[in-house]
């Protein structure tokens, strides 16, 4: 079993009977979601799932996971998400997959949320890993060199030759720092600018971060 799927089977063991469930996005999160499907079909736990992206709705629908909407829900008892960096802090670069936003506004809310991850998301500071920022297409040029001002390198992300279109029908700009050795100001300076919708930078939003690293588990509490 891989560092990833220890992690998220971990933390599928977490979910109680009655929650709502704040679900992530990623090849991580997808281990989680078949972990709780099992544990739902053998010990008939029952639960709704918020899902942050497209891709794990589809997923939970297969696997037959119930959803719900915030409409119905304002409220989140677990949230269980990936991560592409995870600093000593438990600051998180995410987006590698383009859902920060509603990544975001599912991890946020949650009375509890757990980040899940291999070791090797793990950093002394985050900024190797490109920090996806979702803009607004309208005048997407003049957001990319407002970014650029900052000091970053930045790529328009493409998929399969397409400019990549986010659930929410933005674009992402990659941004390269050298390095983000001050997530929180990074954050409200990018924040900022007009164009931007949001940043990957969550920031003072994980409670817990569950690591496995070669077979070993650990969590990482704030
Ligand atoms: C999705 O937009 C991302 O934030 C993911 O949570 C992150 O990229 C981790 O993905 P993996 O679990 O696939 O590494």
């Amino acid at each position: 079993m891989s560092d990833k799927q220890h992690a998220a089977e971990k933390a599928a063991e977490k979910v109680k009977d009655g929650m709502v469930l704040g679900i992530g996005s990623g090849s991580t999160v997808n281990y989680m979601l078949k972990k709780l499907a099992k544990r739902m079909e053998e010990e008939g736990l029952q639960i709704k799932g918020i899902p942050s992206s497209k891709k794990t709705e589809k997923l939970a629908n297969e696997l037959g996971i119930p959803l719900t909407t915030f409409a119905e829900n304002s409220k989140i008892d677990l949230a269980i998400d990936g991560a592409d960096e995870i600093d000593e802090h438990l600051q998180l670069s995410k987006g590698g997959g383009g859902s920060l936003v509603r990544e975001k506004m599912v991890d946020s809310i949650a009375d509890y949320f757990i980040v899940i991850a291999g070791e090797d998301k793990l950093v002394k500071s985050l900024g190797e890993f490109p920090l996806p920022v979702e803009v607004v297409p309208f005048g997407w040029e003049l957001t990319e060199k407002r970014l650029a001002n900052l000091g970053c390198q930045t790529a328009l992300r493409y998929q399969e030759d397409e400019r990549f279109i986010s659930d929410n029908g933005n674009y992402i700009i990659d941004c390269q720092f050298e390095i983000i050795d001050d997530p929180e100001k990074l954050h409200s300076e990018i924040k900022s600018l007009l164009g931007v919708v949001e940043t990957g930078l969550f920031v003072n939003i994980a409670d817990e971060v569950i690591i496995s690293e070669n077979g070993q588990l650990r969590s990482l509490k704030k």
